[in-house]
């Protein structure tokens, strides 16, 4: 597994990892990597030949430094996983291999970004698009995947795809959860015990709303119960209920004839955590 760190060197090292046309796949993330990372990798090497992942916390897409400050990082751990998992090559630069001084050109979804947790994170998506730009640029894979658990950032980032011409092909990985079905985060650790286990509702919310919907339903039915099954947990503050659809997000009504996105947010002890589900009548 080569590690590296400046754009030339990338450069390099891929020419050889991928000499006689193999296939590249792109895993990109922040680190401090869980099973929902190395399930995106596994089916990134079903996928291609060669497969490179980037590590790298994007300071654009935070809005409050604080946080960025506060991001967990664990390198040499997740180097291990990594290598465990026979990656080819992680591509891990400062903030200044990838951003200039004077950069001044972003890309951004002007719509998709600016709904939604695009709302409430201001410049959020705009930064993971222009980031996501610059990776497929150094990188230049075949094909990336990125996970539906954050489900608005991969509706942004296929739309930006598709809006831009970019030639990479973008795969949706499925949720990875725990045991007891909470989709995996890197939040999940900072969760007390209580807290932990009363965050299990969303995911009951989503098997519910997933049965309504086979039923049949009307989406602001569906919103309702989605919402009423939540804030019976006392320890949830719920955030957010929004079903779409898949590709535009735009805001279902009436009965629900096709494929519905069903978004959730909700704070346990101040820890915002989101989950999602498609779910077909
Ligand atoms: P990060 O939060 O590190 O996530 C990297 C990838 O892992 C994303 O595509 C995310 O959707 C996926 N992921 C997270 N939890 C998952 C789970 N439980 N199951 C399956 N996949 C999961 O998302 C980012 O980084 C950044 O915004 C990035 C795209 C790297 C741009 O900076």
């Amino acid at each position: 597994m080569q590690t590296t760190q400046t754009v030339q060197e990338t450069r390099a090292a891929l020419a050889s990892l991928r000499s006689g046309g193999k296939r590249l796949a792109l895993v990109p993330t922040m680190g401090f990597l869980h099973e929902g990372h190395l399930s995106l990798i596994r089916r990134a090497k079903a996928e291609a030949d060669v497969v490179a992942v980037s590590i790298f916390v994007n300071p654009t897409q935070f809005g409050d430094p604080a946080d960025l400050e506060k991001y967990p990082r664990d390198t040499e751990r997740d180097l291990a996983l990594l290598k465990a998992e026979g990656v080819d090559l992680v591509f891990m630069p400062e903030v200044a291999d990838v951003y200039f001084e004077d950069s001044e050109t972003i890309v951004e979804t002007t719509r998709l970004a600016n709904m939604m947790h695009g709302a409430v994170r201001p410049g959020h998506f705009r930064g993971v698009t222009t980031v996501v730009t610059m990776l497929f640029n150094i990188i230049q894979p075949d094909v990336a995947v990125f996970g539906e658990k954050d489900f608005q950032q991969l509706a942004v980032i296929r739309r930006m795809v598709r809006d831009l011409h970019i030639p990479v092909e973008i795969i949706g990985g499925r949720t990875c959860r725990e045991a007891d079905g909470l989709a995996m985060s890197s939040r999940n650790v900072r969760l007390t015990p209580e807290d932990r286990a009363a965050a299990v509702v969303l995911n009951r919310a989503l098997d519910m709303a997933e049965r309504l919907v086979r039923d049949g339903v009307t989406a602001s039915a569906l919103k309702a119960a989605v919402a009423a099954h939540i804030e019976a947990e006392p320890r949830a503050t719920l955030r957010a209920v929004d079903i779409c659809d898949p590709d535009s997000l735009a805001e279902l009504s009436g009965p629900v004839t096709g494929p519905a996105a069903l978004m959730i947010s909700a704070e346990f002890g101040g820890i915002l955590l989101i989950d999602q589900r498609v779910a077909t009548p």
